[in-house]
C-alpha cells in the first residue's frame, strides 16, 4: 500500500495549472480527492475526466478568501469520509508589478487569495486533524518566496510569508503529527493571461507565450509528492527556484550583483521596450 493510498485530500485551486496536475497525482496514487475552487464549473469537468479514468475525484465550490466557505467544504469532506489526511492550500493568483506601481487592490487582493487563503485553509484543516491525531498540509509558495524577485515585489513579499507561515507551524505541529511542507516551484507553464492576474505596467503575455525553462505542472506536482513523502520543510522545483534559493543563501553579493545587472535587461523585455 503507498503512501497517499485511501488518503482523503482537498486541493484548493484544483481547477486549473498547478493545483489541476497534484489533483491529477493523487488520484493516481490512490487517493480520494476533492477539487475545492472559485470555478466549480472547471473543478467539476476535471473531477468528472479524473473519476473516469478510475479516480474517486470530488469537486466542490470553495473561495479561499471565505472563511465560511472553506468551512463548509472541509466539513462536507468529514461528513463524507470522516477523515481529512492532507489539505493542499494551492488557490492563487500572479501580479507582476514593480513595488512603486503595486495599487492598494492588488496588495488586498494578493493577502486576501495568496495569504489568508492558506491560513483560513490550515486552520480549518489542522483542528480536524489535531483531533484525529495527525495529518500533512502542503502550502504552495513559489521560488519568490525563498529569495528576492523584483518586479513581482508584492506576490513575492506574500508568497516570503507563505513559507514563514509554512515553517513556523511545522514546528508547532509536530508534537499533533502533523506535517507541513512548503512548495516553491520556479515559473510553471500554467494560464498566466488569465482575468485573475494582474500585470501593472509589463506584458502579461509575455509569460503566457512561455519561457524555455519552464516547468510543466506535471513535473511540480510529482515533485510536491516527493516532498511530501519525505516530509521536506521546503520544496524548491526547477533550476529557477534551487539556484537563487541557494545564491541568496549562501553568496548573497553574487545574487545581489546577477539581479542589479539582469532586472533592467528583464524590465524592458517585460516592458516590451
Ligand atoms: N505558475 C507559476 O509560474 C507559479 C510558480 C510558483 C508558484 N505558483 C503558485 O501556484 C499556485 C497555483 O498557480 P497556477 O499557476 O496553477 O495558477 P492557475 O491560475 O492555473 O490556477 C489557480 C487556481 O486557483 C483558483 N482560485 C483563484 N482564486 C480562488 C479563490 N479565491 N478561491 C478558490 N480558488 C481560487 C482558480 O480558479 C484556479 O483554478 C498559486 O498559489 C501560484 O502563486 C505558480
Amino acid at each position: 500500500m503507498g503512501y497517499f493510498s485511501d488518503k482523503v485530500a482537498v486541493v484548493t485551486g484544483g481547477a486549473s495549472g498547478i493545483g489541476e496536475a497534484i489533483a491529477s497525482e493523487l488520484s493516481l496514487s490512490g487517493s480520494i480527492v476533492v477539487i475545492a475552487d472559485i470555478n466549480i464549473g472547471e473543478a467539476q469537468r476535471i473531477a468528472e475526466a479524473l473519476s473516469r479514468a478510475g479516480g474517486r475525484v470530488f469537486a466542490l465550490r470553495m473561495d479561499v478568501t471565505d472563511k465560511a466557505s472553506v468551512q463548509f467544504v472541509l466539513d462536507s469532506v468529514i461528513k463524507s469520509y470522516g477523515q481529512l489526511d492532507i489539505m493542499i492550500n494551492n488557490a492563487g493568483i500572479v501580479v507582476i508589478s514593480e513595488m512603486e506601481d503595486t495599487l492598494e487592490e492588488d496588495w488586498d487582493r494578493l493577502i486576501d487569495i495568496n495569504l489568508k487563503g492558506v491560513v483560513f485553509g490550515m486552520q480549518a484543516a489542522y483542528k480536524i486533524m489535531k483531533q484525529q491525531g495527525g495529518g500533512q498540509i502542503l502550502n504552495t509558495s513559489s521560488s519568490s518566496g525563498l529569495s528576492p524577485t523584483p518586479l513581482f515585489t508584492a506576490y513575492s513579499s506574500v508568497k516570503h510569508a507563505v513559507v514563514g507561515l509554512s515553517t513556523a507551524t511545522r514546528i508547532e505541529a509536530a508534537p499533533h503529527h502533523i506535517k507541513v511542507n512548503a512548495l516553491c516551484p520556479g515559473v510553471v507553464n500554467t494560464p498566466v493571461a488569465t482575468g485573475r492576474n494582474t500585470s501593472r505596467g509589463m506584458d502579461l503575455e509575455i509569460l503566457s507565450g512561455g519561457l524555455p525553462m519552464m516547468l510543466s505542472p506535471k513535473r511540480v506536482a510529482k515533485a510536491a509528492l516527493k516532498g511530501m513523502k519525505k516530509n521536506k520543510a521546503i520544496i524548491p522545483v526547477g533550476m529557477d527556484s534551487y539556484l537563487p534559493y541557494w545564491a541568496n543563501r549562501f553568496v548573497p553579493g553574487v545574487y545581489d550583483f546577477v539581479l542589479a545587472k539582469g532586472v533592467p535587461l528583464v524590465r524592458s523585455y517585460m516592458k516590451n521596450e
